[in-house]
């Protein structure tokens, strides 16, 4: 009887080794990156409790109303798949007393991470981050520190930056009843989605492709013109210092991002490669989110790229160039053992070293050589030779040590 196949759940995908390496030199590039600017690790679980993504994500967004991977363990307790970092990096900054740590704490994270989304191009329910965050101050420089340190993670993808501010949240909640009462007047040209979200989430009508809705919110009131001033300076200030640093951005008053703990700065890069899910990473400030889970009032500024949409975004790098590596070619089966000691001292010698394991002729161990680019074979026989895969050139050797010189 056939066995029926199984695959993965929709919306994920496994990673094969070939992309796999994109992968991992990315991490490695933005290890590299946000180190050297001060960023350490922090792990924090990959479930958490569910009521850290309600009051941190806040419960008006898509995230926790639709697409949190929710389950209730054996105690009867309700946890959440991770839907992002940002308020686990909180919950364990007040777990752990960082704000009595020399302000600020700077980290960084990379892991999977879960939304219930409709999966698409760039779109998936098991998805990439690489994020950064930096808590327990408000200067200026971290905003653009951080932006521009998203720009080097995201690396040559051909993206443009939205910036903008959304101020302090009196002034949200100002802006929030003013941008409603225009909503209410031009209520029937509106999408029905964003009619049932007016007193909820009126921002989001900011992100509509809808006709009418475009129309009602080409002449809506914009809150980066309503900022107190305290926020209109600091976000003039982290201008300023992009511009200083050369990067180019654009000012998008209608930058709305699909979390609710943004405070002041907020910015998106976007790739046009993407299709409809354009955003490869975005982040801002989130000034009041430390105090609302149960902490000391503490700035915080911070950003997540998607891994794969780093990837989709970037025109496919050379093939990597990778370490020349040796192939310890098996000529009879009693040479098998010997072979597998050769390759095990290279290695032990820091030399990549890959030996025979699927018993095929010896001309069938060349051309696998060749296939995976090994610049050189060592022929296991009754004599130990060493071939040049580039000219051809064969001699025999005495043993690991011209190995290694000839490398
Ligand atoms: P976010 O914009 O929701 O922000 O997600 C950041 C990035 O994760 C997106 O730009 C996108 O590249 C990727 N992403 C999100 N959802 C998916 C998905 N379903 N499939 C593939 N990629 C996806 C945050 O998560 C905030 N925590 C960022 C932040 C950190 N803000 C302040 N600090």
């Amino acid at each position: 009887m056939a066995v029926a196949k199984l695959q993965v759940p929709r919306g994920t995908f496994d990673v094969l080794p070939k992309d796999g390496e994109r992968r991992r030199a990315l991490e490695a590039d933005a290890a590299k990156a946000l180190s050297l600017a001060g960023y350490g690790v922090l792990e924090t679980p990959i479930f958490e409790s569910t009521e850290l993504f309600a009051r941190g994500v806040g419960e008006s967004t898509d995230i926790v109303q639709k697409e949190m991977f929710t389950f209730e363990d054996k105690g009867g307790r309700s946890l959440t798949l991770r839907p992002e970092g940002t308020a686990g990096v909180c919950r364990a900054y007040i777990e752990h007393g960082m704000h009595k740590l020399p302000q600020p704490v700077k980290v960084w994270y990379s892991g999977p991470f879960f939304r219930h989304e409709a999966p698409q191009a760039g779109r998936y329910r098991q998805f990439a981050q690489i994020g950064a965050e930096a808590l327990g101050s408000d200067d200026p420089a971290l905003d653009a520190e951080l932006i521009l340190l998203l720009r080097e993670v995201i690396g040559p993808a051909d993206t443009r930056l939205r910036l903008s501010s959304l101020g302090n949240a009196e002034t949200r909640g100002e802006y929030g009843v003013a941008l409603r009462k225009h909503l209410r007047a031009g209520e029937n040209r509106l999408s029905d989605e964003v009619r049932a979200r007016i007193d909820q989430n009126p921002l989001r009508a900011f992100d509509s492709d809808h006709p009418g809705t475009r129309e009602v919110m080409a002449d809506a009131p914009r809150l980066i013109d309503r900022l107190a001033p305290d926020d209109a300076e600091h976000f003039a200030d982290v201008r300023a210092l992009l511009d200083e640093a050369g990067c180019d951005y654009e000012i998008d008053p209608g930058l709305v991002r699909g979390l609710d703990y943004y405070t002041r700065t907020v910015f998106e890069f976007e790739s046009a490669a993407l299709g409809a899910q354009s955003g490869v990473g975005g982040g801002g400030r989130y000034d009041g989110l430390v105090e609302q889970l149960g902490g000391p009032p503490t700035p915080g500024v911070g950003w997540a790229a998607g891994v794969e949409r780093i990837l989709l975004a970037s025109p496919h790098a050379e093939k990597l160039a990778g370490s020349p590596r040796i192939y310890v070619v098996v000529t009879k089966p009693e040479k098998h053992r010997e072979a597998f000691g050769i390759t095990q001292a290279l290695r032990a010698r820091g030399v990549p070293a890959e030996m025979e394991t699927a018993g095929r002729s010896v001309k069938g161990q060349m051309k696998q050589a060749d296939r995976m680019g090994a610049t050189k074979a060592v022929i296991v026989g009754d004599r130990l030779e060493l071939k040049d895969m580039l000219d051809g050139g064969q001699k025999v050797i005495e043993g690991i040590e011209d190995i290694v010189s000839a490398r």
